[in-house]
């Protein structure tokens, strides 16, 4: 599933992107990008909303925190964290196979 130009992608850091019914999370870091479910497991805030702070994206509402690379939770709020997809790039395109 197309995510969108890469190009285009790395203009902006957090960004919330909906697919079908999805709610993701897109982190651009460092040269990389990561995609992560978006909703906060302790009571469902937007994550693409939170503060990133090197490879940890923190929960707008109660700063649960989640590792940006495989989404596990690194603070008790997070849990077991949220999902993490592998992306794919090709032809200037980021794409997410969603399973
Ligand atoms: S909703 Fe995310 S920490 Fe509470």
């Amino acid at each position: 599933m197309l995510l969108g130009n890469i190009e285009e992608l790395k203009q902006t850091q957090v960004q919330c992107i909906n697919i079908e019914d999805n709610s993701l999370l897109l982190i651009y870091q460092s040269d990389q990008f990561y995609l992560l479910d978006n909703l906060c497991p302790h009571k469902g805030a937007a994550l693409c909303e939170g503060q990133l702070k090197d490879e940890v994206i923190e929960c707008p509402w109660h700063k649960a925190q989640f590792d940006i690379k495989t989404g596990s939770g690194l603070s008790p709020l997070a849990g077991k964290g949220v999902k993490s997809w592998p992306l794919i790039i090709k032809d200037g395109q980021l794409l997410v196979e969603l399973t």
